[in-house]
C-alpha cells in the first residue's frame, strides 16, 4: 500500500505538466537568446533538451513558471526580445550591465506580472513608449533604465496604469522636455524620482505636491529652470533633494517646510537672496550644498542648530559678514567645510576649532584677516586645509603652529603673508603627511628653506611668485615623491642642479600612490577639476628667474616629464639632444634666454608636444617643418634673427646672404633630401606602374 501510493505520487508527479516549465516559457526564454548577438556562454546551459527551470539565471516557482531572470553582467549584446512577456509568472527581470541595444520592448514595462526591471548600465535606445490608455493597473514597483541612451520625452499615459510604482531610476540619459508632471497621482506609494544627467528643461512640476511618499527627487545635471515651487515644500516626505547644475532661480525661502531633509542639494544654480534663519527647523539635515549660486547675506545664527551636518559647502557665493555669528562647536558630526570664494571678513571663528571630526576645511579667498589660531591644533583629523588669499599674516607662526598637524595632507597658504621672509627654522619633526603644499604668490623674501627636504611624502611643491633667493638646494632629489615642482617667477639663481635631473618621480613614468582630496581641487592650467594629486601632471617650472648656465644634457632623464618650463631665464649653451628623449613632454618652453645652436630636429620624436616655445633666443639654422612643428604657431620662433623657415620672416632660401653662420653642409643636406624625396616618388609610382603592367600581361 504505502509503496503503491508512492509509486502514484512518483506517476503523478512524472506526468504532471509542473514537473517541468513549460514548453511555452521555455521558447520565450530561447527568444531572447537567438536574438543575441553575444551570449556570454548561456547557450552551454540554456539547452532546449533540459527543464528551462535549471538553466542559468533563471528561479522558477513551485508551479515550475519563471519568476526570476537575473542575468546582469553576462556580457550580453543584442536586443531584448519582447518575448520575454509571455513569461507570465515573471516577477523579478535584471538585465543590468551588459552591451544591451534597441529598444525596451513595452510589453516588459507593461506586464502583468513583473514587480522589479533593472535594464540599467546597456546601450538602449529610443523612447520608453506610451502605453494605451486602457491599460489596467500594472504592478510594476521598481523601474531601473538608467546608464542608457534613451531619449525623447516622458510619456504621461505610463504612469496612470502604474499604480504600485515606488522607483523609477532614469538617470544618465538622454531625455528631453519636462520631468513628468505628475509622479504620483496615480502612485500613492512613489518614493524615488531619479532623473539626473539629462537633458530636462522647464520648471520643477508643482504636481509633485500629490507625492506624499516621495523621499528622493534627484534631477540634477539638466537645463531647468524657475523657481523651486512652493508646492515642492509640500513634500514633507522628502529625504533628499537634488537638484544641482540647472538653471534654477530665486530664493530658498519655504524649504525649512522639509523638515526631513537629510541631503539638500541645490549647487551650480542661480539662486540668490540668503540662507534663511529657518533652516534651523532641518534637525536632520546631513549634507548641505549651496555652491555655485549668487547667494548672499550672512549666515544665520540658527545653522548651528543643524547638529547633524556632516557637509557644508557654500563656494563660489557672496555670502558675507562675519562668521561668529555661528556657533560651529555645536556642530560637532562635521567634516567638510567649503567656504571658498565668498566675502565673509573678520577672523577665522574659534568655534570652528571645536569640530573635532572636521577633515577639511576650505576658507581660502575671503577677506579674512589676522593671525591663524593655535586651537586648529584641536583638528586632529584635519586633512585638507586651504588658506589661500585670506590676507593672514605672520607665516613662521602659521607653520609653526600648522605643523604639529599630523593628518595633515594638503596645505594651501598661498597670496597672504605679503613681503614677509620665508622662514628657515620650522620644527624638524613637522608635516610628516604633507603631500601637497602651496607657498606662492605670497612676495616672500630668504632662500627655499632647508626644512622642505624633511618632509618625507611631498608630491607637489608651489612656490612661485615670491622674492625667493639663492640657489636650487642639492636635497632637491631627496624628496622622492616630488612631481610636480612650481618655483618660477622669484630671484633664484646659479645652475640648473644636477640634482633635479635626479628626481626619482620625474625619471619614471610610474604615478604617484593615489590618495584623495577631501575636497576637489581646481587646477586653472587645465580647466580641470580634480579628486586626487596623482591626476596632476609631472611639472618641473623653472621659468621666470636668474638661472645661469646650460641645461644639463642630464635633462634627457626627466622620462616622465609633460611639461618643462625653463622660459625667462638667463640660460645659455645649445638646447641638448636629450631633451628628444623626453617623449612624454606636452609643454616644453625654452623662450627667453640665450640659447645657441641649431634646434635639435629629434624634437619631432616628441609626439605628444602640444605647447612649444623657443622665442627670444639666439638660436639658427632651419626650424624643423615636419610633424608636430608644422602645428606650432609662428610665435614659438620668434626673436631668433639667425633661425630660418616659412614660419619666420627669414626664408631659408634668401636669408642665406644674410646670415653669417649658415651652415653649406645643412644646405647641401636639404638639398640632397628634396632630391631623394623627388626620386622617391618617382621610384613608388615606377614599381606601381611596372606591376601594373605585369599584371595585365600575366594575371
Ligand atoms: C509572445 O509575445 C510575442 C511578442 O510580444 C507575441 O507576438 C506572441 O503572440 C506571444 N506568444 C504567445 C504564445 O503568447
Ligand atoms: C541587478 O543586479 C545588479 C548586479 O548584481 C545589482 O547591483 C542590482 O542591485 C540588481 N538590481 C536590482 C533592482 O536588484
Ligand atoms: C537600479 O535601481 C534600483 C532601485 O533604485 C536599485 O535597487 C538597483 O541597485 C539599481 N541597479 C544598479 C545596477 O545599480
Ligand atoms: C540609479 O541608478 C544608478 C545606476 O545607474 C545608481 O548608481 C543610483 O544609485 C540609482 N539611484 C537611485 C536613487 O536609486
Ligand atoms: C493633488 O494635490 C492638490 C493640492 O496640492 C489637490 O488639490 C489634489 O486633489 C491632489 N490630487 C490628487 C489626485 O491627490
Ligand atoms: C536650456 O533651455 C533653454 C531654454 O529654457 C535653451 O535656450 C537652452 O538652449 C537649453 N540649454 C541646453 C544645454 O539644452
Ligand atoms: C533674485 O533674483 C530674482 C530674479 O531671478 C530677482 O527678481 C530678485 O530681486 C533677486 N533677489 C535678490 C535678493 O537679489
Ligand atoms: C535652536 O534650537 C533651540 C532648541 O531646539 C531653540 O530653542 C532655538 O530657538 C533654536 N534657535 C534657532 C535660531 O532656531
Ligand atoms: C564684500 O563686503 C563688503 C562689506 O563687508 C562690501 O563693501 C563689498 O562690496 C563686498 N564685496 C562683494 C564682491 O560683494
Ligand atoms: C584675493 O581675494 C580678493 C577678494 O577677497 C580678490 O579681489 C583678489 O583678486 C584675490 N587675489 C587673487 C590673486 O586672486
Ligand atoms: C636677475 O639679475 C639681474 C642682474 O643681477 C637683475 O637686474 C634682475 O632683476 C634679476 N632678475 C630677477 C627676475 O631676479
Ligand atoms: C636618449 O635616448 C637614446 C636612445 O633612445 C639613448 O641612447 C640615450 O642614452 C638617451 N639619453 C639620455 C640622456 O637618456
Amino acid at each position: 500500500m504505502p509503496s503503491f501510493s508512492l509509486a502514484l505520487v512518483l506517476l503523478v508527479y512524472l506526468v504532471s505538466p509542473t514537473s517541468s516549465c513549460t514548453e511555452q516559457e521555455k521558447s520565450s526564454l530561447l527568444q531572447l537568446l537567438t536574438g543575441l548577438s553575444r551570449d556570454g556562454g548561456l547557450t552551454a546551459s540554456w539547452r532546449h533538451d533540459t527543464d528551462c527551470c535549471t538553466w542559468e539565471g533563471i528561479t522558477c516557482n513551485q508551479d515550475r513558471k519563471v519568476t526570476d531572470l537575473l542575468l546582469a553582467s553576462r556580457g550580453l549584446e543584442g536586443p531584448i526580445s519582447p518575448f520575454l512577456g509571455n513569461l507570465t509568472g515573471l516577477l523579478r527581470l535584471n538585465l543590468s550591465r551588459n552591451s544591451l541595444s534597441s529598444g525596451l520592448p513595452l510589453e516588459l514595462v507593461s506586464s502583468s506580472s513583473i514587480l522589479v526591471l533593472d535594464v540599467s548600465f546597456n546601450r538602449l535606445t529610443g523612447g520608453l513608449g506610451e502605453l494605451p490608455s486602457s491599460t489596467p493597473v500594472r504592478p510594476l514597483q521598481v523601474l531601473n533604465i538608467s546608464s542608457n541612451l534613451f531619449t525623447g520625452r516622458f510619456p504621461s499615459t505610463t504612469w496612470e496604469a502604474m499604480k504600485s510604482l515606488v522607483v523609477l531610476n532614469a538617470s544618465s540619459n538622454r531625455f528631453t522636455g519636462q520631468m513628468p508632471t505628475k509622479p504620483c497621482v496615480s502612485a500613492p506609494s512613489f518614493a524615488v524620482l531619479e532623473l539626473s544627467f539629462n537633458q530636462l528643461s522647464g520648471n520643477i512640476p508643482p504636481g509633485l505636491s500629490n507625492c506624499s511618499a516621495l523621499k528622493l527627487l534627484g534631477a540634477g545635471y539638466n537645463n531647468l529652470s524657475g523657481t523651486l515651487p512652493y508646492e515642492l515644500f509640500k513634500v514633507t516626505s522628502l529625504e533628499h533633494l537634488s537638484l544641482p547644475n540647472n538653471r534654477l532661480e530665486g530664493a530658498l525661502d519655504g524649504i525649512s517646510k522639509l523638515t526631513n531633509l537629510v541631503t539638500l542639494d541645490l549647487g551650480g544654480n542661480e539662486l540668490n537672496g540668503s540662507i534663511p534663519e529657518s533652516i534651523g527647523d532641518l534637525k536632520r539635515l546631513e549634507e548641505l550644498h549651496l555652491e555655485h549660486n549668487s547667494m548672499s547675506g550672512e549666515l544665520p545664527t540658527a545653522l548651528s542648530n543643524c547638529t547633524n551636518l556632516v557637509t557644508i559647502d557654500l563656494k563660489a557665493n557672496q555670502f558675507s559678514g562675519e562668521l561668529t555669528k555661528v556657533n560651529f562647536a555645536s556642530l560637532s558630526n562635521l567634516k567638510k567645510l567649503d567656504l571658498l570664494s565668498n566675502n565673509f571678513t573678520g577672523t577665522v571663528p574659534e568655534s570652528i576649532y571645536s569640530c573635532s571630526k572636521l577633515t577639511a576645511l576650505r576658507l581660502s579667498y575671503n577677506p579674512f584677516h589676522g593671525q591663524l589660531s593655535e586651537e586648529i591644533g584641536n583638528l586632529k583629523s584635519l586633512s585638507f586645509l586651504s588658506l589661500a588669499n585670506n590676507s593672514l599674516t605672520n607665516i613662521r607662526r602659521t607653520l609653526q603652529i600648522l605643523s604639529s598637524s599630523r593628518s595633515l595632507t594638503t596645505l594651501y597658504l598661498g597670496f597672504n603673508f605679503q613681503h614677509e621672509t620665508m622662514p628657515e627654522d620650522v620644527s624638524i619633526d613637522s608635516f610628516k603627511n604633507l603631500q601637497v603644499l602651496y607657498i606662492n604668490h605670497c612676495s616672500l623674501s630668504g632662500k627655499i628653506p632647508d626644512w622642505l627636504s624633511k618632509l618625507p611624502n611631498l608630491g607637489m611643491l608651489f612656490m612661485q611668485g615670491n622674492k625667493l633667493t639663492g640657489p636650487i638646494p642639492e636635497w632637491i632629489s631627496s624628496l622622492h615623491f616630488l612631481f610636480s615642482l612650481d618655483i618660477s617667477n622669484n630671484s633664484l639663481t646659479g645652475e640648473i642642479p644636477s640634482a633635479l635631473t635626479e628626481m626619482p618621480m620625474l625619471e619614471s613614468e610610474s604615478t604617484a600612490p593615489k590618495v584623495f582630496f577631501e575636497l576637489p581641487v581646481w587646477n586653472k592650467n587645465q580647466f580641470m577639476e580634480y579628486l586626487t594629486p596623482s591626476a596632476f601632471p609631472k611639472e618641473l617650472n623653472l621659468a621666470m628667474n636668474n638661472f645661469t648656465g646650460m641645461i644639463p644634457e642630464e635633462i634627457g632623464r626627466l622620462q616622465g616629464l609633460f611639461s618643462l618650463n625653463l622660459s625667462s631665464n638667463r640660460l645659455s649653451g645649445e638646447i641638448p639632444e636629450q631633451i628628444c628623449n623626453l617623449t612624454n613632454l606636452q609643454m616644453l618652453d625654452l623662450s627667453g634666454n640665450h640659447l645657441t645652436g641649431k634646434i635639435p630636429a629629434a624634437l619631432n620624436n616628441l609626439h605628444f608636444l602640444s605647447r612649444f616655445n623657443i622665442s627670444n633666443n639666439d638660436l639658427e639654422g632651419t626650424i624643423p617643418n615636419a610633424g608636430q612643428f608644422s602645428t606650432f604657431p609662428d610665435s614659438s620662433f620668434g626673436g631668433n634673427p639667425k633661425l630660418c623657415g616659412p614660419m619666420v620672416a627669414n626664408h631659408c632660401g634668401s636669408a642665406v646672404a644674410s646670415s653669417v653662420s649658415i651652415d653649406p653642409i645643412k644646405q647641401i643636406g636639404s638639398e640632397a633630401i628634396i632630391f631623394m624625396t623627388a626620386f622617391g616618388v618617382f621610384f613608388v609610382v615606377g614599381v606601381l606602374y611596372d606591376q601594373k603592367v605585369l599584371a595585365r600581361h600575366f594575371g
